[in-house]
């Protein structure tokens, strides 16, 4: 099982416990840990040292900053919910914990006692270029009925790709096309099938470990929650417990997160076969769960519909719904209830009637950055390959193998593209950026603005130290030629979607994660997403106020140390 928390933050967190932490507590303990790089340690800020630091605020900053005020955000569930699973020193201090690898919940999800159909095995590849799907290009591979559709769609988003093997146990563990928070997968994929040929109207749910669908029921099943006639919906849930068995309380961040990602696992494999997609984020949630029959421990979180020329269909059955239903399997002997999750997750659902409409959020603030960048890189790599190659890099090859200003420009123009989802009209997350190797980058903090592709330099010199530190730690983040922060407007989600919004942001920042992944592997360099940072520190040394945004999500990309346990 992946760590989330490797032992090099273990490491560091005792060592800063043993020093009276003060401002100075990641430089001192880091300085000097980077492959191959001696860093000298008088060189690197003071996290509170503002006198290097020029922060540059946009009109439209400060103009968002007035109408959302800080009052109106104070008492809501999800701010709440925040501001108590933000990671600090202290809060690492104050709660070790051992995991309990006996009640380790089974991250498969099986409907027992119902009809299992077979998806069928090696689907053709998706030729088109990776990052010209990522760019908003269509590919074209027409699958000649709807298992080989399905199996294609599913091969390229969620099926297993890999597996790695525990050297000292001989342990095998799977990897999917998705990633996930820890590799616990707490996403479960749930499609509704209405005429597609050859195979048989009815709600379904995958079942990864086996590349096959569970028919749960069969039958006319209009999507009547969403008015959706396409011929595939899928409901994307999520099992809370799976990832709270490891994260606690913080989990339900990275359940929010890891649906963004399979979200965008699902929707660019979609545009790779020559469909579209749209997701709902804004829809009743007791509804669509009875709807489908979830386990109680299951979560509905989005409903993507998938449409296209390219999907082969037939007219739907007219016949009537059968229930198989089937019973969910155990996960693990026991379950531990998280009340601050099930607090969370019950603020932020939606009853019928507010969904009648959703509301526009406001505008993210514009601005523009004073180093224009260059036109894309380009790459062959096929979208097939590369989804079923991706993979999450344990750590970067650190040393002055430096990555290139046009590679960055087509990762950064891989996130810029539009979402498209109901909550998407209106964009939540602004990345900022630890630049560490790009050539013709200076060392640095930068912000980018994606309407018009420029970067915006918010504070110079080197950055490995701050960039791992603040990941609580992980030197990936150090190692890597380019880090990021996710900063997140939850006030401008909040304020439009209430507690909803905050969904949709780590939505959003999941999405965008998926987005790097992919234009990464590409590029021929690899990338991690961080769900593991010090909230506060982060904020301050970014310096954001609650209403300009708040960190997310962290990333890093660059050239991975090869993994021995990896098996294709
Ligand atoms: C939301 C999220 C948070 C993650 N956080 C971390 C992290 O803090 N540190 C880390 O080394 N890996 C992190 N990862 C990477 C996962 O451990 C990885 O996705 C998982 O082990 C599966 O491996 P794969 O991505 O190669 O399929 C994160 C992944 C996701 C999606």
């Amino acid at each position: 099982m992946e760590v989330g928390i490797p032992d090099s933050c273990r490491r560091w967190s005792e060592t800063a416990f043993s020093r009276a932490v003060g401002p100075l507590w990641v430089w001192r303990t880091f300085a000097g840990r980077w492959n191959g790089i001696r860093q000298d340690r008088h060189s690197l800020f003071p996290l509170r040292q503002r006198d290097e630091v020029r922060l540059l605020r946009s009109s439209s900053d400060s103009a968002s900053a007035a109408s959302i005020s800080d009052t109106d955000l104070s008492a809501m569930a999800w701010r709440e919910y925040h501001d108590s699973t933000g990671h600090s020193v202290e809060s690492l201090r104050r709660a070790p914990y051992v995991l309990d690898w006996a009640n380790m919940p089974d991250p498969f999800r099986h409907y027992e006692g119902v009809p299992v159909l077979d998806l069928p095995a090696d689907p053709p590849l998706l030729e088109t270029p990776a990052i010209d799907v990522l760019a908003g290009v269509t590919g074209a591979t027409p699958a000649r009925d709807g298992p080989a559709f399905l199996s294609q769609l599913l091969f390229y988003s969620a099926a297993i790709s890999a597996s790695k093997r525990v050297p000292s146990t001989g342990y095998r563990y799977a990897l999917r096309a998705n990633p996930s928070s820890g590799n616990l997968h707490p996403t479960e994929f749930h499609f509704l099938a209405r005429g597609l040929k050859e195979w048989p109207d009815g709600l379904y749910h995958y079942r990864s470990s086996a590349h096959m669908a569970e028919q749960r029921a069969l039958g006319d099943l209009e999507m009547k929650l969403t008015g959706s006639s396409a011929p595939i919906v899928f409901v994307l849930t999520s099992i809370a417990w799976r990832e709270a068995w490891k994260y606690r309380d913080r989990a339900y961040r990275y359940c929010l997160h890891d649906i963004g990602h399979a979200w965008q696992a699902l929707s660019l494999a979609i545009r790779a076969i020559g469909c579209d997609s749209f997701a709902t984020g804004h829809f009743p949630d007791e509804e669509v769960a009875q709807f489908c029959r979830l386990h109680e421990d299951e979560w509905p979180m989005l409903i993507v519909e998938v449409r296209g020329a390219s999907i082969p269909v037939r007219e739907p059955d007219a016949r009537e719904t059968v229930w198989y239903g089937g019973h969910a399997n155990q996960l693990s002997k026991e379950t531990i209830v998280y009340p601050s999750i099930d607090g969370i997750h019950n603020a932020t659902k939606l009853s019928n009637r507010a969904c009648r409409s959703i509301s526009a959020a406001e505008p993210a603030p514009t601005g523009s950055g004073e180093i224009t960048l260059p036109p894309p890189a380009s790459s062959i790599r096929s979208f097939g390959e590369v989804a079923r190659t991706r993979r999450s890099a344990l750590d970067f090859q650190g040393g002055t193998q430096s990555m290139s200003l046009t590679q960055l420009s087509a990762i950064l123009a891989a996130t810029a593209r539009p979402l498209l989802a109901d909550f998407a009209s209106a964009r939540f997350i602004q990345l900022y950026l630890y630049v560490h190797r790009v050539d013709g980058l200076q060392p640095g903090v930068y912000r980018h603005w994606p309407e018009r592709g420029g970067l915006e330099r918010i504070r110079s010199g080197d950055q490995r130290v701050a960039a791992a530190g603040l990941s609580l730690g992980q030197d990936l983040a150090g190692n890597a030629c380019v880090a990021f922060s996710m900063i997140g407007y939850l006030a401008h989600a909040a304020s439009a979607h209430g507690d909803r919004g905050y969904r949709y942001v780590h939505f959003e920042a999941g999405a965008i994660g998926h987005r790097l992944y992919l234009a990464a592997e590409a590029l021929g360099l690899g990338a991690t997403g961080i769900g593991a940072f010090y909230d506060a520190e982060v904020n301050r040394y970014l310096e954001l106020t609650p209403v300009q945004g708040q960190v997310v999500y962290h990333f890093a990309i660059g050239y991975p140390v090869p993994d021995p346990r990896l098996e294709a």
